[in-house]
């Protein structure tokens, strides 16, 4: 049964060129989804597909940028022209955005991360909601963080992009709660992916130091937080909607 959960159904996932959005996709794909992987890295994108492929699973690729809300819509309503139906959207695509104190910190790197992070899940939610209610079935994750729970010194403008995912999840979920659609966020403490590279590149020592300040002394892995994606779009998690639930380690628990 959990080789082939998603069996005919329909899954778009943004951010998909690489790191926790690749996982998600190649995990859909091998559970028996047909996958929509978007993002706006055209070779990571392509690299996806293939390794879908590769697999036995069935993916194409859709250049999308988030941030335009016009761009998604053509995203989710050409998977459903594709393929006559949707089931899934995990909005994952992110940006890390500058670190730097607020008081100096740059208002166009403040409104980029905002218009990405925000934005996006915003423009995805909206947009997966059009058809997903109607049809009466169907799931969106929203990949927040625990800096959407919690305040990171340095990064006001991606804590407060993940605050807004998180509200964003919250106040869609209670709008389409009795119309059998689910909406959540996962929300992941540190990551191995290129996000957190290059976190470490400006910070030789920040890897130690990250795996340190976990409770459970290590950062997650890609499979971790996509098996929690997976499972908020599956069958058994019908009855748990509008939740952020950290994927941390225990960071939230202190
Ligand atoms: N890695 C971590 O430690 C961590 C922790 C918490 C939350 N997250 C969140 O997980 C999500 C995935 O990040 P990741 O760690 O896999 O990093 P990543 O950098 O590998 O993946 C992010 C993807 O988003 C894409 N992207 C960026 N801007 C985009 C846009 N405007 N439109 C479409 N795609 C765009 C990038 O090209 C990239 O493929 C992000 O939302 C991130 O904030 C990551």
């Amino acid at each position: 049964m959990a080789e082939t959960q998603f069996e005919d159904t329909v899954a778009v996932v943004t951010g998909a060129a690489g790191g926790i959005g690749r996982e998600t996709a190649l995990r859909f794909a091998a559970e028996g989804a047909r996958v929509v992987v978007a993002d706006v890295d055209e070779e990571g994108g392509a690299e996806t597909v293939r390794l879908v492929t590769e697999a036995g699973g069935v993916a194409v690729f859709e250049r999308c940028d988030v941030s335009a809300s016009d761009e998604v819509a053509a995203l989710v309503d050409g998977a459903v022209e594709r393929w006559g139906r949707l089931d899934a959207v995990v909005n994952n695509a992110g940006v890390g955005g500058l670190r730097a104190p607020t008081a100096a910190y740059p208002e166009d790197d403040w409104a980029r991360t905002l218009a990405v992070n925000a934005g996006g899940v915003f423009h995805g939610t909206k947009h997966a909601l059009r058809h997903l209610v109607p049809a009466g079935r169907g799931s969106v994750v929203n990949v927040a963080s625990v800096a959407g729970l919690v305040g990171f010194a340095g990064s006001v403008a991606y804590c407060a992009s993940k605050h807004a995912v998180v509200g964003v999840t919250r106040a869609a979920a209670l709008e389409v709660a009795t119309a059998g659609v689910t909406v959540n966020a996962v929300c992941p403490a540190f990551t191995e992916t290129a996000m957190v590279d290059r976190l470490r590149r400006f910070d030789q020592g920040l890897g130690p130091r990250l795996a340190q300040a976990m409770p459970v002394g290590r950062m997650g892995t890609v499979a971790e937080i996509a098996a929690a994606i997976l499972y908020l779009c599956g069958p058994d998690a019908r009855f748990l909607t509008g939740v952020a639930l950290p994927l941390d380690g225990g960071l939230t628990a202190a």
